[in-house]
């Protein structure tokens, strides 16, 4: 049986989640594709770290390393930051790798040029983790818009906001207790300023307007505020009036063609949609003119949410190569 070669590159929370995922799902993604898959490298910054027992002959510092494995022909991406990850992933696609991505930041701004590229190299990029981690937004977008157009979009795309704002309502935590157990639990980014600012969010809210509208308002015309704007006394407040704070993305084209955008945090009674939406979860409401309004919940962070729509990009992505829908 053929073996598909592949370098993870990023082995933190999402990282090691794709290595433990193809591990632990091994014989059956083999039976589903008829392929086996074996990472060969592994990208980090600093080789010495100890992380999984018996990954440590994986590790490398250098993309060249990943990229010279003999027969490499798939490279899943968990960095950081738009560069060097766009760099990284474009060298991939030019040695004719698919590519699949979590990474939202370099997705946003590059995810257009770099699909062209996977274009031109008759290769595939999946980017479902990018947005509303384990949430199939993305793969149920690509499944509607052939028949319906999306007229507004509305939602949380943080899962660590999200968490902030539930312990601070529900379990009394301060703000910092509650971001503290946010990151002790993988949900939140490197630099967590990109969550509660509301950048991590507005990153997934352009990638969402991309599939949506073909296209992304101005950046710079976008108002974006954080949860750090809103005190515990403001939380305690809202509760005693039976009012929650969600912190809401949502994008809208209008009948002129104008895209209009906004993420900021909102106060939601009983009968809003985003009401129940608690913990890390995750919620996208779609208006659509022939489905009417859609709307998918899920978990929006964490090791085996994100991870495991990166696996099932893989064994779609591997499907499609070989002519076929693969159904797990
Ligand atoms: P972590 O901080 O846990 O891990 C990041 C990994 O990337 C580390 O292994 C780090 O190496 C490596 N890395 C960072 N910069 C570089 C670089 N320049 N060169 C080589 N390696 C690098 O992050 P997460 O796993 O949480 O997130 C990874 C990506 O996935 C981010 O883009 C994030 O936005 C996205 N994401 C995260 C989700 C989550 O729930 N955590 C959900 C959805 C998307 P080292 O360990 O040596 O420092
Ligand atoms: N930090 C992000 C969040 C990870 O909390 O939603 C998922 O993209």
């Amino acid at each position: 049986m053929a073996t598909i070669k592949a370098a993870i590159l990023g082995f933190g929370t999402v990282g090691q989640g794709i290595y433990h995922i193809l591990n632990e799902k091994r014989e059956e993604l083999r039976d589903k594709l008829g392929l086996e898959i074996e990472v060969a490298k592994i990208l980090v910054r600093d080789t010495t770290k100890e992380r999984i027992p018996g990954t440590a002959h994986l590790l490398t510092d250098n993309i060249d390393d990943c990229l010279s494995v003999k027969g490499i022909q798939v490279v899943f991406e968990a960095i950081v930051n738009e560069e060097p990850a766009f760099t990284y992933l474009k060298k991939a696609v030019e040695h004719k790798c698919h590519v699949i991505t979590a990474n939202k930041v370099m997705y946003a701004k590059r995810g257009p040029e770099l699909e062209q590229l996977a274009k031109q190299h008759g290769v595939f990029v999946g980017f479902e983790a990018t947005t509303a981690g384990g949430v199939p937004v993305i793969k149920t977008m690509k499944n509607i818009l052939l028949v319906n157009d999306v007229s507004r979009i509305q939602g949380i795309l943080n899962g660590t906001t999200n968490y902030i704002l539930t312990k601070m309502r529900a379990e009394g935590w301060t703000f910092e207790e509650a971001l503290k157990e946010a990151q002790a639990l993988g949900y939140a980014e490197a630099d967590p300023f990109n969550d509660i600012s509301g950048q991590d969010a507005f990153k997934k809210l352009m990638i969402l307007s991309s599939l949506a509208f073909d296209e992304q308002p101005n950046w710079a015309d976008v108002e974006v505020i954080g949860i750090d704007t809103i005190s515990a006394e403001q939380v305690a407040d809202a509760t005693e009036k039976g009012l929650r704070y969600r912190h809401v993305a949502e994008v809208e084209k209008y009948s002129d063609g104008t895209i209009y955008a906004r993420v900021a945090p909102m106060l939601v009674d009983k009968e809003h949609p985003l009401y129940p939406v608690d913990e890390v979860f995750n919620a996208v409401t779609m208006e659509t003119n022939y489905i009417g309004t859609l709307t998918l919940v899920g978990p929006g962070a964490g090791m085996y949410p994100t991870a495991s729509v990166m696996v099932e990009d893989y064994a779609e992505i591997i499907g499609k190569r070989a002519g076929f829908v693969v159904t797990i």
